[in-house]
């Protein structure tokens, strides 16, 4: 019997739920590329560290240390809010640490998406306090004006506007972090 190649990406196509693609497959791909590419100029002799925070980092993660021309070390956090409403209230819990230490490493934290920011200027000040040599931000998407000021990302993929977005690693209640790209979540 002839082989038959069958489609990954099209589970999707019946859910009405999966709305407008927000960032496609490939502006994904290219962007990472040319994050890849500033990483590897900005880190270059130094002893880089990726800590990606769990779940939604974890293709971002995957993808990005690959478009890094340096070596890498890697690690994963996870961390939850403290609260039921979908909405961080800024207290966060560490739900699991790190298993390197941090001595004289240069930190960079990828995150899936920044909304209110709350999570992660948690995360910054409690790498800080580890005695890393650096800890800077990359994250793939940052949600439009909703960040606090003094909270400074160095590496942006796409801004986008306010909305909750599904897909490449962002779940609803843990779906549809296998999708290829970003798209608006019809609710
Ligand atoms: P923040 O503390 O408000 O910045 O919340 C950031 C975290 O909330 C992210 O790491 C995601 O896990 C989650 N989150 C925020 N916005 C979205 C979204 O649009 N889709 C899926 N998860 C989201
Ligand atoms: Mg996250």
């Amino acid at each position: 019997m002839e082989p038959t190649i069958t489609n990954a990406a099209a589970w999707f196509e019946s859910d009405t739920s999966v709305g407008e693609i927000v960032v496609t497959e490939n502006e994904i791909k290219d962007k990472i590329a040319e994050l890849g590419q500033r990483i590897t100029q900005d880190y270059s002799g130094r002893t880089l560290l990726i800590v990606g925070v769990l779940k939604g980092a974890l293709l971002f993660v995957a993808d990005l240390i690959r478009s890094i021309d340096l070596p890498v070390e890697y690690d994963f956090m996870a961390v939850s809010s403290y609260g039921v409403t979908t909405k961080t209230s800024g207290v966060v819990r560490i739900v699991k640490d790190l298993d390197v230490d941090l001595t004289d490493k240069d930190v960079l934290i990828v995150e899936d998406v920044i909304d209110s920011g709350l999570t992660l200027s948690y995360l910054v000040r409690n790498l800080r306090a580890r005695n890393a040599r650096s800890v800077c931000v990359c994250a793939l998407l940052v949600k439009e004006g909703l960040q606090p000021a003094n909270l400074e990302i160095t590496y942006t993929g796409f801004v986008i506007p306010p909305i909750f977005v599904i897909g490449y690693g962002l779940d609803l209640a843990e779906k549809y972090r296998n999708l290829p790209f970003v798209a608006i979540y019809n609710g």
